[in-house]
């Protein structure tokens, strides 16, 4: 995830970008950089770290003059945020240059065919040889328009990308393919930015960018065309009524409820790259960061808060469809407890940040313990991300809200990956085809379902605020689900919350329920449902009140006689998980909300905790 902008006006263009690029910052980012024409010549000016690096290397710089440039923070991905892969890249002859979000797949099979072609490139990162390939096409296509389409009609995977040529000063292209683009338009003045507050404060008269679609700025003038032939394509011009703020937040109240929002996306970038569909329409998993090293004879996962429950919902299905004993540890404990690691054992970490201290230490001792680890990360370049022996990155993006919900999310989507990665390197192969067919549809699918799940967590968050104790229960990987919804919602709310396995409830907690201790219940359709409904029995009997989270089966709604049924849509026993997930997310962020309280920085907690 990165910040992107393109100015073509009357302005200084250089000060403008980097302007725009700090009001992006909540975007995260790692490097920077800018591109501006002047004299006849491409100048790039980048640096990792901060802005500030960027502006430090900027004093002094004759750029005064340019009006037209492009500019890029980047949130690494692939390669290491250092100064060689920050963008703006430059075509081999120097004339072209671009800045670009997302992961362009085949990238690996373009260089190759570059490098044959003599290209040599200087970063390691897929967006250099993009920039290459346009330069390549220039040499025979007609336009520097036509070369930036035929380049990305090569192009697979999710991209947002701003290019400009020497050969036309004061000119920016952008093209998107599911990645934020937009175009905002000016008095006199055009731009394109991954996200509105990048130019908030010159317009806010935004032209919106589909998938497909190659935007050219000129100063006053812009025009959009189909990717696909070029041909015109007539957009209209909303006028935004957000204020800073409100942008930033991409128009939701909270940075909490547009990460909620955004899990679709996420998804989709979690499996970009890593499923491919073959010529017979198979598809299949690839997670080469995990290829040069053993299948492990067992695998530990070590987290804390909300990766723990990622990790003890994936625990199942690593066994399952993986076929790898996995156990599961809380960090804090972890470290302390003297664990037994035998040799072809793999510890795996997971953390949103990459910096939580008692994970960090639970690495660290299994690598003194001679055992491979492996870093499910969100942060990259985080100390876990540094430290451990393999990392496979989660593709999150920047997570600003504290109580964590997309990343989960993106953990989850990993985890299964990884079972199915190992399924696959079973022998003999196991390949969950309806697990990976039902996942891969899925971004489409939730998308659909998010807006009704908010209005009806709504709903549910006025009937049950004054309740000062909630029950989560789950069994199987919804056990996982209970835990997370009773964290989030004593996270955010402030009230007491307890998940249990729902089978274990009548060993104690049972004598807790009375008509003032309201019960959410994970009654997904999967094969401990009936389980799960003689536990909800258990609760009535005891006059509790219940909410059932359930899905539709066969068009119907399963007849539980609770005071609240959840429903939501059909889906394969696994990937039920990541309707469940949200909703869980957007019941607590409603009763916070309701209540009052501070959604985004709940009282005493810390989005990162880096000490004991
Ligand atoms: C803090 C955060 C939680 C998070 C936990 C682990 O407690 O408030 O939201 O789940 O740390 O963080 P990590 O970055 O390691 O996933």
């Amino acid at each position: 995830m990165c910040g992107i902008i393109g100015y073509s006006g009357h302005r200084p263009a250089v000060p403008l970008l980097v302007e725009g690029l700090h009001r992006l910052e909540y975007r995260g980012y790692d490097s920077s950089g800018v591109a501006f024409e002047q004299a006849g010549r491409l100048h790039v000016v980048k640096a990792a770290g901060k802005l500030a690096a960027l502006e430090a290397k900027l004093e002094n710089n004759a750029y005064l003059l340019a009006t037209s440039g492009i500019g890029h923070t980047r949130w690494a991905t692939h390669g290491l945020p250092v100064e060689k892969n920050a963008h703006p890249h430059l075509s081999q002859d120097g004339d072209i240059a671009i800045i670009h979000n997302g992961i362009i797949e085949n990238f690996q099979e373009i260089k190759d065919e570059l490098s044959a072609r003599g290209h040599t490139f200087l970063s390691d990162t897929d967006t250099e040889v993009l920039a290459h390939l346009i330069g390549e096409e220039r040499k025979s296509a007609p336009s520097l328009c036509e070369a930036f389409a035929r380049a990305l009609r090569r192009a697979h995977g999710a991209y947002a990308v701003v290019m400009m040529g020497v050969e036309e000063p004061g000119v920016i292209y952008a093209a998107r393919m599911a990645a934020p683009l937009l175009m905002g338009v000016g008095v006199g003045e055009c731009f394109v930015a991954s996200d509105i507050p990048a130019f908030l404060p010159y317009t806010r008269e935004v032209v919106f960018l589909e998938d497909g679609e190659v935007a050219r700025i000129e100063g006053a003038k812009w025009q959009v065309f189909s990717l696909a032939d070029l041909s015109p394509v007539k957009k209209s011009v909303s006028h935004v009524p957000w204020d800073m703020q409100a942008a930033a937040k991409g128009g939701y109240k909270h940075f909490m409820l547009k990460e909620i929002m955004e899990q679709p996306r996420v998804i989709t970038d979690c499996l970009t790259g890593r499923v491919s569909e073959g010529s017979d329409g198979e598809l299949s998993v690839h997670l080469q960061e995990l290829d040069d090293i053993p299948v492990p004879a067992r695998l530990h996962i070590v987290a804390c808060g909300t990766s723990y429950n990622a990790g003890l919902w994936g625990q199942q299905l690593l066994e399952n469809v993986g076929g790898i004993p996995t156990d599961l540890d809380i960090a804090s404990e972890f470290r302390y407890r003297d664990p037994i690691l035998l040799p072809g054992e793999a510890v795996m970490v997971i953390s949103q940040s990459g910096e939580t201290a008692d994970t960090l230490a639970a690495l660290r001792l299994a690598k003194e313990k001679g055992c491979r680890v492996i870093g499910l990360c969100n942060v990259v370049g985080s100390s876990i991300a540094r430290e451990a022996d393999v990392v496979l990155y989660t593709q999150a993006g920047p997570e600003i809200s504290v109580a964590s919900t997309k990343a989960m999310c993106s953990q989850m989507v990993l985890l299964a990956l990884m079972a199915l990665y190992y399924g696959q390197r079973r022998t003999p192969a196991v390949f969950d085809r309806e697990l990976l067919a039902a996942l891969h549809a899925l971004p489409e699918k939730l998308s659909a379902a998010l807006p009704a799940m908010q209005e009806r967590a709504g709903q549910l968050a006025l009937r049950f605020a004054s309740s000062r104790s909630f029950f989560y229960l789950g069994r199987g990987q919804c056990h996982a689900l209970a835990l997370e919804g009773a964290l989030k919602l004593k996270e955010l709310s402030y009230i007491h919350a307890e998940g249990y396995a729902a089978g274990e409830m009548k060993h104690g907690p049972i004598a807790l329920i009375d008509p003032q201790f309201p019960t959410f219940a994970l009654a997904l359709d999967n094969a401990l449902f009936p389980k799960v409904k003689s536990n909800i029995q258990e609760v009535l009997a005891r006059q509790g009140r219940v909410i059932a989270l359930v899905q539709e089966k066969n068009g119907k709604v399963p007849d539980l006689s609770v005071e609240e049924l959840w429903v939501l849509p059909a889906a394969h026993p696994v990937i039920s998980c990541f309707f469940a997930l949200p909703a869980l997310q957007l019941f607590s962020y409603q009763m916070a909300d309701y209540l009052g309280k501070d959604v985004d920085q709940p009282r005493n907690l810390a989005k990162s905790v880096t000490v004991e």
